[in-house]
């Protein structure tokens, strides 16, 4: 395939109405919204921008189309996709004819569609190709906020299937730049829509378990605490994967990223920093004795990857040079999320040999963001105080 193209949208000439239809305003966008339609209608792959993460999309009805979004990525075929729908009709197309939604989903998806919260449904087999849900009973749907991957699906007039634009076990792209420098020569076009304002991805969430807890498959973009807030004190208990529960089919099945493959992993080694006590027998170390363990070559060029408020000093090295990448501040954690991927994908890009990260606390995104790094991460080391 010839070099991928990228065209230029702007989001804001896109809207909305009440009725879910949408109006692009702007001729060069609406141009490259056109393009990519008919190459959606042709049963091949488009990448475009959500406000999560940049999505590799098709058409979710077309069988031969799904299987080669698995082939662009190099994803095992046995990792279900993300449904994205741009209206509630087209939800209600995917479902089984006598199933509505409980009360809670109805709650969830006023709140937080279009956003970055994927909801499971039971899967009806005669709608959504197994392609898509790799013979699962359930589907996972989206609504998308970014007005550039919603148009997209609309003007398709039909849902697409869309797993992050990257190579199977490489970070989420969050800018068009990184769809390009990865995928430049397996996708025909990329809707550039600017950087992704969430950073990482959707929430997976599976409410339809007889007990009537919700369980977070995948911490994500909405946060635990603002699906709680939404429910408050009188609603379902919210479980969290891996914190909450463990499920030993989930863990054999691939169905959350991370659990069977390797995920998120830029070509350099990737070292997490925590300043928290070490688990009993640890050792504490130096930055310095880090760098020293990791790299054999003279010269070492470091990604230096913290809190813009951290503690952690870096301490000045002769022989490192340091490329830093902060992460915004400790009481923002969205900043953080949306940062995150980007970091890692713009140091890849600079040829460092090495990257360090700092553990930010797990509440709000930091939920999110510490699922993302403890999978990129090669090893975790904590520091001397
Ligand atoms: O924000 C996002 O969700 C992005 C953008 C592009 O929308 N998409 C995304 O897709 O992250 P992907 O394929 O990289 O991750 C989706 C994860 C998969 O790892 C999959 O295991 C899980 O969601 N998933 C999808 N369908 C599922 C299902 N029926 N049951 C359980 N997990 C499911
Ligand atoms: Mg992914």
């Amino acid at each position: 395939m010839a070099t991928a193209r990228v065209l230029n949208c702007v989001p804001s000439a896109i809207s909305f109405d009440a009725s879910e239809t949408v109006t692009v305003s702007d001729k060069a966008t609406l141009d490259a919204l056109n393009e990519a339609t008919a190459i959606v209608r042709r049963g091949e792959c488009v990448a475009f921008p959500t406000e999560t993460v940049y999505g590799l999309g098709a058409d979710a009805l077309q069988p031969s189309a799904v299987l080669s979004i698995f082939s662009t990525k190099g994803r095992p075929s046995d990792n279900p996709l993300i449904v994205h729908v741009s209206s509630r009709a087209m939800l209600a197309s995917l479902l089984p004819q006598n199933y509505s939604p409980s009360p809670t989903y109805a709650k969830l998806m006023d709140a937080f569609w279009p956003g970055p919260l994927t909801l499971l449904f039971p899967a009806d087999g005669t709608k959504v190709p197994s392609e898509v849900t790799a013979g699962h009973k359930t589907v996972g749907v989206r609504m998308p906020a970014h007005p550039v991957g919603r148009a997209l699906i609309a003007l398709s007039n039909t849902p697409l299937a869309a797993p992050s634009a990257n190579s199977s076990g490489k970070p989420s792209p969050t800018r068009a730049g990184h769809v390009a420098r990865d995928l430049v020569d397996r996708v025909p076009l990329i809707l550039d829509g600017g950087a992704c304002q969430v950073g990482v991805e959707s929430t997976v969430l599976d409410g339809l378990n007889d007990d009537g807890k919700l369980r977070i498959l995948r911490p994500g973009g909405v946060t635990v605490e603002q699906i709680q807030a939404l429910l408050g004190q009188e609603g379902p208990e919210v479980l969290v994967h891996r914190r909450d529960f463990a499920d030993a089919q989930l863990e054999d099945a691939p169905t959350t990223p991370g659990m069977k493959y390797r995920h998120y992993s830029p070509a350099v080694p990737v070292v997490l920093l925590r300043t928290t006590s070490p688990p009993q027998g640890t050792e504490e170390v130096s930055i310095e004795q880090i760098i020293d363990s990791m790299q054999s070559c003279d010269k070492r060029r470091v990604g230096f990857m913290a809190l813009s408020d951290s503690t952690i000093q870096p301490p000045t090295l002769d022989n490192v040079e340091w490329h830093f990448f902060p992460l915004g501040p400790l009481a923002v954690p969205s900043v953080t999320a949306q940062r995150l991927f980007d970091g890692l994908l713009t140091l890849e890009s600079l040829g460092v040999d090495l990257i360090l990260v700092e553990a930010v606390p797990e509440d709000r995104e930091g939920l999110a963001i510490m699922n993302r790094i403890s999978k990129a991460a090669t090893v975790t080391k904590w520091l001397k105080p």
